[in-house]
């Protein structure tokens, strides 16, 4: 049986954290869906089909990765797709409670689907999205937590020289 799994994220933007998830993950699994979703109670600085573009970009030399924005469910979205197994990055103890609650919901409203938790490289356990956008924006440089593209599409989205 071939196994496909779902890395649901709102990747605003994608990190090289997130990265190092997705590329450990389609290790493990046949095939990994990056799975983009719309969250529009988080106001991302980039829109829907921007940070889809942006992980497919910077995903395009994984050969078993593809990635999709959603606005739905995640489980619901997880059935679509018929994806068996949901992963998650663990940066540190403080985010397991959070975790803990999304797998328990995301398993109750589907039963098959299983949260696999992969610990975050160590060197990328402080990082966030909204913590680069922040050092980005401030003049700060980013170059060890982003891919160029992405330091590009920040340059651009926040005007900056
Ligand atoms: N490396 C670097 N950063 C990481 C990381 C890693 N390995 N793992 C997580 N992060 C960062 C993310 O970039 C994010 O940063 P931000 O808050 O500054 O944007 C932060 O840690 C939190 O990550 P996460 O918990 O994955 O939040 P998210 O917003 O990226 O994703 C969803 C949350 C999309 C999975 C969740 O809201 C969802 O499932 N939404 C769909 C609607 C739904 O079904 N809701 C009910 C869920 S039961």
């Amino acid at each position: 049986m071939k196994i496909k799994a779902l890395y649901p994220g709102t990747f605003d933007p994608i990190t090289y954290g997130h990265g190092d998830i997705v590329a450990r993950a389609a290790v493990m699994f046949d095939s990994v869906i990056v799975a983009v979703a719309a969250s529009p109670g988080k106001q991302p600085l980039f829109p829907l089909e921007t940070r889809v573009q942006l992980a497919q970009q910077v995903l395009s030399h994984l050969d078993n990765v593809s990635v999709c924005g959603f606005d739905c469910l995640l489980a619901e979205f997880a059935k679509q797709c018929e994806a068996l197994v949901l992963v998650r990055g663990l940066r540190a103890v403080s985010d397991f409670e959070y975790e803990f609650q999304l797998a328990s919901m995301n398993r109750a409203l589907m039963p098959h689907l299983e949260t696999v938790f992969l610990p975050t490289a160590t060197r990328y356990t402080y990082i966030s999205s909204s913590l680069v956008k922040e050092v980005a924006r401030l003049g700060g440089c980013v170059d060890q937590f982003v891919d160029p593209i992405v330091i590009q599409a920040l340059r651009t989205k926040l005007c900056l020289t």
